[in-house]
């Protein structure tokens, strides 16, 4: 096991991931944990994580000095290094020339955290403060040009200092001194897996909802049903989800669902059909940001109403991953821009104020699909690809209606047919039709055909924060243009999108 302080870093959770990815067992904790504390767990290792403030600031955070006499291995990331300097006796300033973005390191020797490394590799820097005075015992293990003390280490101790970020992907090697750190110096093995996680999930769960009931908004996606899964092997029948269907989902979505989480699952769902009222909430509204104000009232309106009729519900879970957290904050705590308003279950339903359960929150997408594997979930739901909130509403460009819905179900449901039997369907982040809202000419048989224009969108992307379009083969595209245009009446062009996000995004609205 290591531990990892929390000092505040945006980069917390990557540390985390990275060790999990190491397949070692990580915990988090804030600065007021004791060192008894963890002597009693038992680690291998402690992490200590960056963080935004300064050192010598009065009230920078801090941990017991006494974890540097556990006996135990510690590396110190930026903030987490002066930490340790400043602990141990050594001094920091603010820096002659601050630091942001790629530095190239210069590594002195080719062992500890540098073994296999290289003489020279480029690190991802961030920093205002830097070492001026090392404590005793310690010596300078790299450089970059800015910044003299980029790393330091005390060996026969096991403490380590970065003033880099080895966890983001920007460190070539980072992965790789994560990796001596675990193994080399802290001796784990590569013994956890997402099974364990699930283990050590449930239980978590178990005993903070004890007997009480749970609800939970069930989307399909593979987020919110891997949440029903844990918590249901948590708590059976004390779960209850609520499906709303509001007439914005993809074709047979809600039937799949009833077979596979109901049926075979055996997990309670109650099925909302709330199709006309959200649809009648849309007539007449074009503007992309009145459109999911409108449906994501709609959907609080008709959640709330349900999860009233639930006896003695204590808890709301979420499918909340950790991107979601990070997203809604700016790296500064400052205000981000709104770009579009997303619409997830937050804060609902006000009127009973339940407690929040987000067993998810610290997880990143590929890892919620590996532990959906690991809890025996169907693999249409592991690989599905995301779908928004706002649904097929924020892909029928302009007004909204039944019949625009439509056309729009049966044009996604045959390029969804092809996308997956093209084998390409995992490999996309997401693949979808929107319908446009002008028309254009065609020629069908002997007669003029004026009809609907559809673009399809495909993109590639590890996190949707960035995204290309997908380079997909012409004859792919062209198997699915004919096919649209054959098979759906109301449609007689097809064209491909070929943005990239940034500057566009992956949805139209
Ligand atoms: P954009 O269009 O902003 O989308 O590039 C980024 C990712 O977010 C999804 N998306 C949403 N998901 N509620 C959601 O749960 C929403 O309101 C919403 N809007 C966009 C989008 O499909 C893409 O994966």
């Amino acid at each position: 096991m290591i531990i990892i302080i929390d000092f505040g870093s945006q980069f917390n959770q990557l540390i985390a991931r990275r060790v999990r990815e190491c397949r070692v067992y990580c915990q988090i904790e804030p600065p007021t944990v004791t060192a008894d504390q963890i002597r009693s767990w038992a680690p291998e290792g402690i992490i200590l994580s960056g963080g935004p403030s300064s050192i010598y600031e009065k009230d920078s955070p801090r941990v017991d000095a006494g974890i540097f006499d556990l006996g135990i291995p510690v590396l110190g990331i930026c903030y987490g290094m002066h930490f340790m300097v400043d602990t141990l006796g050594g001094k920091v300033k603010k820096a002659d020339k601050r630091e942001y973005g790629f530095a190239s390191l210069t590594a002195r020797q080719q062992k500890g955290l540098f073994s296999g490394i290289g003489q020279e590799t480029v690190t991802w820097m961030s920093h205002g403060d830097s070492i001026d005075g090392l404590p005793k015992g310690f010596s300078v293990s790299a450089s970059t040009a800015n910044t003299k003390v980029a790393a330091m280490a005390n060996i026969r101790k096991k403490f380590f200092g970065v003033q880099f970020h080895p966890e983001v992907a920007h460190t070539a090697k980072g992965r790789k001194m994560i990796h001596n750190f675990l193994f080399d110096i802290c001796g784990c093995k590569a013994s956890w897996t997402m099974k364990s996680f699930a283990r050590d999930t449930v239980s978590q769960i178990r005993k903070t909802v004890g007997d009480k009931s749970v609800i939970l908004g069930l989307s399909g996606g593979v987020d919110s049903s891997v949440t029903a899964l844990l918590i249901h092997q948590a708590i059976g029948k004390n779960l209850t989800c609520i499906f709303v269907d509001n007439g914005l989902l993809r074709k047979d979505e809600a039937v799949q669902l009833k077979e596979k989480l109901k049926s075979h699952l055996k997990i309670n769902i109650r099925f909302v059909k709330a199709a006309s009222r959200f649809v009648k909430a849309l007539s007449n509204v074009s503007d992309p940001e009145r459109k999911r104000k409108i449906i994501g009232k709609e959907f609080m309106d008709v959640f709330e109403a349900e999860a009233l009729k639930i006896k003695d519900a204590d808890f709301l879970a979420q499918g909340t991953l950790y991107p979601d957290i990070i997203e809604s904050q700016s790296a500064f705590g400052g205000p981000t821009a709104v770009i579009k308003s997303h619409h997830n279950v937050g804060g609902l339903p006000k009127k009973m104020k339940l407690k929040l359960v987000e067993p998810l929150k610290y997880l990143f997408k590929d890892e919620v699909r590996k532990l959906g594997k690991a809890l025996g979930l169907d693999d249409e739901l592991v690989w599905r690809q995301p779908f928004p909130g706002p649904g097929l509403a924020i892909r029928v460009i302009g007004e909204v209606t039944k019949k625009r819905l439509d056309v729009l179900r049966e044009v996604d449901s045959v390029l969804q047919e092809e996308i997956r039997a093209s084998g390409y369907y995992r490999k996309l982040w997401q693949s979808f039709a929107v319908l446009l809202p002008i028309k254009s000419v065609g020629i069908m048989g002997d007669g003029r055909t004026y009809e609907n224009i559809v673009a399809i969108r495909a993109v590639t992307s590890k996190d949707a924060m960035t995204a290309d379009w997908a380079k997909l083969p012409h004859r792919l595209l062209g198997k699915i243009s004919n096919r649209i245009i054959n098979e759906v009446r109301g449609v007689n062009r097809v064209v491909y999108d070929i943005s990239s996000k940034p500057p566009s995004t992956i949805e139209w609205e």
